[in-house]
C-alpha cells in the first residue's frame, strides 16, 4: 500500500497521523470523527477549551465547514492558498463541536504541501490538526521532532521532510469590522492589507476573543531562554559567566574566538526571517538538548518581516530576573 493510502485509511479508521505541512508538522485526526479528535487533545495534553485548525484540500471545501463566507476570505484564499495563512469564519453546522472548543468559528486552511494536499483529496475530507508537539512545548518541523514529542500516541507520521517555512499559519479573524491578525506568521499584516485593500488591526491583550498560544509560556524549551537585545546579551554572558553558569547563545553576531568553558553553544543565525524562521525551532531543540543550563537569544529587528519570529521567542522567553 503507498503512503498516502495507508494514512488515508488510518485516518478513516478513527487513528491519528501526523501531517507534514510547509510551517510545522501537525497531529491530524478526520474532522468529522469526534472520538479521533478527542484523541489529539490526550496526545498532546492540550485542554479542551483550546480550538483546533481544520485543514482543507481546496479553497472550494471551505463551505463544507463554515457558513456566511465573507469576500474577504475568498480574496485571501485566492492570495495566499495552499499556504500559511488560517482563517477564522463562523462554523458550519455540521463542524463537531470538539473541534472548535464548543465555539461558533472555525478555523480553516489549505497548507502547501505535496503530500498532505494529495491526503486531504484523496478523503475528500478535513483533517483536524494542531501542531504535533505536546502542549506548550516547541513545534516539530521534522518527522523526528514528531516521534520526540508524541511516541506512540501518534499511529503514523507521513515523512514530508523538514517544513519550508518552519513557523506556524499567520492567524486572521474575519469575523469582526476589520480583519484581526490573532497570531502573527509568514504572512504579514501588510501582505493582508494590500490583498484586502483595507486596514488591518492586531490582536491586543485582553480581547474577548480566544487568542491563539494566549499569555502563557508556549513553544517554549524546557531550559529557560532569555532575550535580549544586543547591547544587553553580552552583559548578561558575563554575569552567567561570573555565576559559573553553562549557557548557549543564539545570535546574529559571529562566535567570539577566545573559547569559554561556560558557552557550550554558539549558534549564528543568518540575518534574513524566511531562513530565520525556517531554522529556528529545530536549533531550539538542538539547544534545550545540550548540557548548557540556559539559553541566551538575540532580540530580531523590530521590523514587520520578523514579527512571526519574534512573537515566537518572546512567548518560548522567560523575564529577566
Ligand atoms: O501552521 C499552523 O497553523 C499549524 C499547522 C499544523 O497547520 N497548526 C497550528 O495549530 O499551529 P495549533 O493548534 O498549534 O495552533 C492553532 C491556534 C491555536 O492557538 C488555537 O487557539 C487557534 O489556532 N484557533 C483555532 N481555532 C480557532 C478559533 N475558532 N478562533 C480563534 N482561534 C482559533
Ligand atoms: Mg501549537
Amino acid at each position: 500500500m503507498d503512503i498516502i493510502e495507508q494514512a488515508a485509511t488510518l485516518l478513516q479508521s478513527g487513528k491519528l497521523v501526523a501531517i507534514p505541512t510547509e510551517t510545522v508538522y501537525g497531529l491530524g485526526a478526520d474532522a468529522k470523527n469526534s472520538i479521533a479528535v478527542q484523541k489529539i487533545y490526550d496526545a498532546k495534553g492540550r485542554p479542551n477549551t483550546n480550538p483546533l485548525i481544520i485543514h482543507i484540500p481546496n479553497v472550494g471545501a471551505m463551505s463544507d465547514w463554515a457558513i456566511d463566507i465573507p469576500e474577504d476570505a475568498y480574496l485571501l484564499a485566492a492570495a495566499f492558498w495552499p499556504g500559511p495563512l488560517t482563517l477564522i469564519l463562523k462554523r458550519h453546522p455540521s463542524v463537531p463541536l470538539i473541534v472548535t472548543a464548543g465555539q461558533d468559528t472555525v478555523a480553516v486552511r489549505v497548507p502547501n504541501h505535496p503530500l498532505t494536499l494529495k491526503l486531504l483529496k484523496r478523503l475528500g475530507s478535513g483533517i483536524a490538526a494542531p501542531s504535533a508537539n505536546r502542549y506548550g512545548r516547541i513545534s516539530p518541523t521534522t518527522p523526528e521532532h514528531v516521534l520526540e514529542e508524541l511516541g506512540n500516541s501518534v499511529d503514523f507520521i507521513l515523512d514530508g521532510g523538514p517544513c519550508a517555512v518552519g513557523i506556524e499559519s499567520t492567524i486572521v479573524y474575519l469575523l469582526g469590522s476589520k480583519p484581526l491578525i490573532l497570531r502573527e506568521g509568514s504572512i504579514s499584516g501588510s501582505n493582508i492589507q494590500q490583498v484586502l485593500g483595507k486596514e488591518v488591526i492586531k490582536s491586543i491583550e485582553g480581547l474577548e476573543i480566544r487568542s491563539p498560544g494566549s499569555s502563557s509560556s508556549h513553544y517554549a524549551p524546557s531550559k529557560p531562554l532569555y532575550l535580549l537585545e544586543k547591547e544587553d546579551l553580552h552583559d548578561m554572558l558575563l554575569k552567567l559567566i561570573q555565576a559559573r553558569k553553562t549557557i548557549s547563545v543564539l545570535s546574529f553576531s559571529e562566535k567570539p574566538i577566545r573559547p569559554n568553558p561556560f558557552v557550550f553553544e554558539w549558534i549564528t543565525f543568518p540575518y534574513d526571517p524566511g531562513q530565520y524562521a525556517q531554522q529556528l525551532y529545530q536549533q531550539l531543540r538542538v539547544l534545550d538538548e545540550n548540557d548548557s543550563e540556559c539559553i541566551l537569544v538575540e532580540m530580531p529587528p523590530a521590523s514587520e518581516p520578523w514579527l512571526g519570529v519574534k512573537d515566537r521567542l518572546q512567548r518560548a522567553s522567560r523575564p529577566i530576573k
